[in-house]
């Protein structure tokens, strides 16, 4: 990614505080469920890389680790440091991490790394300790999803954005993660499945959530953000139930390695 992670803040930066508030808490069904997998627990070292705002490191110090932090926007990165001011959570790029080897039992990232960005999984493997435990997250098969409606709307940007978009999310096709892992030098590397479902109180508010994230600035930038919006809702309103929230069960798919001891 070069110098272009500099210019990752202009999307996901934003709208820090809507997706800190509306977006990121619909993510804790895989966090609790990696860090569980990964027992993670006091005195665990834990890294989480692309850490957004911060609710995974929260919740990963609740269960007794201490915990750094890496994200490229420093917008999300300053509410991430207000939630957990014990935490060292830095600005920066995860393909070149501010930290030096063997630093840390447990790295994470919650569908931060990708295909394209292969460097990332070599800097974690250097600044775990040798045994060390890594769990990952990728989006699986979004369109067999019942909930796809959700993330239809980032389809709305160029298309070769659309086409980045989708070499990014393909690590989490079968056997290439897999690969991938064992290709940047760990083992036992084993393929869980993780819940994630968004919730949403209407449409709008779903609208709103969707729009502070990365790809969702992407096509904003490409139809504008009236007919982002329009897109977003109008498909939710066919959705809504009475008495019930909003529900978008996507598929994600979770990868648990080791470096070798
Ligand atoms: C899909 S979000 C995931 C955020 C968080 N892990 C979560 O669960 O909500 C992707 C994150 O990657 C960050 N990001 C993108 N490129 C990055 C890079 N090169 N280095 C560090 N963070 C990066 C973005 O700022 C964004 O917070």
């Amino acid at each position: 990614m070069g110098a272009s992670w500099k210019m990752v803040d202009e999307g996901w930066g934003r709208k820090a505080v809507d997706f800190a508030t509306l977006s990121e808490p619909g993510n804790v069904r895989e966090y609790v469920t990696l860090h569980q997998h990964l027992r993670v627990g006091d005195g665990d070292r834990l890294l989480d890389v692309a850490c957004g705002a911060g609710l995974a490191i929260e919740l990963a110090v609740a269960r007794g680790a201490s915990c750094a932090g890496i994200d490229a926007s420093a917008r999300l990165v300053a509410v991430a440091r207000d939630r957990t001011p014990s935490a060292d959570v830095r600005v920066g790029d995860m393909q070149a991490l501010p930290w030096d080897d063997g630093s840390f039992d447990v790295a994470t990232s919650f569908r931060g790394i990708w295909r394209t960005t292969p460097s990332a999984l070599a800097e974690l493997h250097r600044v775990l300790v040798p045994g060390g435990r890594l769990g990952l997250t990728v989006w699986g098969h979004i369109k067999k999803s019942p909930g796809a409606w959700a993330l239809a709307p980032f389809r709305l940007a160029t298309s070769a954005k659309v086409d980045n978009q989708a070499a990014m999310v393909s690590l989490g096709r079968p056997g290439v993660g897999e690969e991938v892992l064992a290709g940047a030098g760990f083992v036992d590397v084993r393929r869980v499945s993780v819940p994630f479902a968004w919730e949403f109180a209407d449409p709008e508010t779903f609208a709103r959530a969707l729009a502070s994230t990365g790809p969702a600035y992407e096509a904003i930038q490409n139809v504008g953000e009236a007919a982002f919006f329009e897109a977003a809702t109008r498909r939710a309103r066919e959705l809504v139930r009475d008495g019930l929230p909003l529900r978008a069960t996507l598929d994600v798919v979770g990868y648990l390695a080791r470096k070798p001891s």
